[in-house]
């Protein structure tokens, strides 16, 4: 009797715990392997909704587990079976804890979801806060370097622009631009072509890294832009980046929106900090791309006020 009743607990109580550790795993010890595999400089925490659905899946794999033989399964829920029938001492008080706290507690849950809980604010957002913020005071007064390239960063690009010959592989020869004849190219078409390249690559690196949320045509609207209460900018928007000068659009993307004085965050913002992600060439490539694809400008001062 003592040993059956013994090995009753034990599947009882071996699942419990095998549930607690796998929910363990999964919200603390997760974030950091992720991190480690991914490289990032952050933990990567699983999202609530896919966590809940591990933890669904989990739930059913121990009942399919526990229901694939008849006798564990009754082991499993003699336990509880002992407790509603008010035996079981000790296990038989948990359970009625158990039994009053599992309602109160998903009442709770339900409560908390439906709860309103943003204020909105009674003032309106500032878009875009000065660069007196301290965080933005290393950023003042830089420049593209792309826009206006040195000397040895066109030669660096025609070494470059020659020795990855495009025209290898597979594709087709004839609809490539002719290789780059650096002697006969004269500085301003060459300047154009840096630019036009430069362009590309930012591009590229646009789609790669803020398309999901400004969206694939720069309107705001990329595919989880929705699920943000602060909506990502839509640049196309000329009320956006056209009205800044392009070293605040550097610090903002280097930053994102940690950091941000109080008037630009009654809610959090969601756009990441991109300085440790992305080189910083890399951020003015992306800038330099976004403007160009919007077929804007980046504000310039007027004039410099002492
Ligand atoms: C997770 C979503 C998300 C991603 C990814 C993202 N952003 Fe944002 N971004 C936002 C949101 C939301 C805002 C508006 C809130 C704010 O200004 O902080 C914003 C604001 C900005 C602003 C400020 C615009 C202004 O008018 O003040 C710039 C510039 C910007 N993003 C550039 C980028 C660039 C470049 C990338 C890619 C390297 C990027 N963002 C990736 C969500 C995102």
């Amino acid at each position: 009797m003592t040993t059956t009743h013994s090995k009753r607990s034990r599947i009882f109580v071996n699942s419990l715990v095998l549930y607690v550790v796998a929910f363990l795993f999964l919200k603390f010890a997760f974030p950091p392997i992720a991190k480690a595999i991914a490289g990032t400089s952050v933990n990567l925490p699983i999202p609530g909704t896919l966590f809940l659905w591990y933890m669904i899946l989990i739930t059913a794999c121990f009942f399919v587990y526990l229901s694939s033989n008849e006798k564990d399964l009754a082991d499993f829920l003699a336990p509880v079976v002992e407790a509603i029938r008010g035996k079981g001492g000790i296990h038989g008080v948990i359970f009625k804890i158990a039994f009053v706290c599992l309602p109160l507690l998903v009442g709770y849950e339900i409560y908390d979801c439906f709860v309103p809980k943003v204020v909105v604010p009674s003032s309106t957002r500032q878009q875009h806060p000065g660069m007196s913020n301290p965080n933005a005071v290393p950023y003042v007064g830089l420049k593209n370097p792309f826009r206006d390239p040195t000397p040895e960063m066109l030669a660096a690009f025609v070494e470059k622009y020659n020795e990855e010959d495009p025209r290898e592989g597979e594709m087709d020869i004839d609809a490539m631009p002719p290789r780059l004849d650096t002697d006969s190219l004269d500085p301003s078409a060459l300047k154009e072509l840096f630019v036009n390249e430069t362009i590309v690559e930012g591009r590229q690196l646009y789609q790669k890294n803020c398309r999901a949320c400004h969206g694939t045509g720069h309107d705001g609207a990329g595919p989880v832009a929705k699920t943000f209460k602060l909506r990502p900018v839509a640049f196309t928007d000329p009320g956006t980046i056209a009205t800044l000068v392009e070293e605040a659009v550097f610090w903002r993307v280097s930053e994102g929106g940690i950091g941000l004085p109080d008037i630009a965050t009654p809610w959090d913002s969601p756009m990441p900090k991109w300085k440790d992600e992305l080189t910083e060439e890399d951020r003015w490539k992306i800038i330099m791309a976004i403007y160009s694809d919007i077929g804007m400008e980046p504000r310039v001062l007027e004039m410099k006020v002492n």
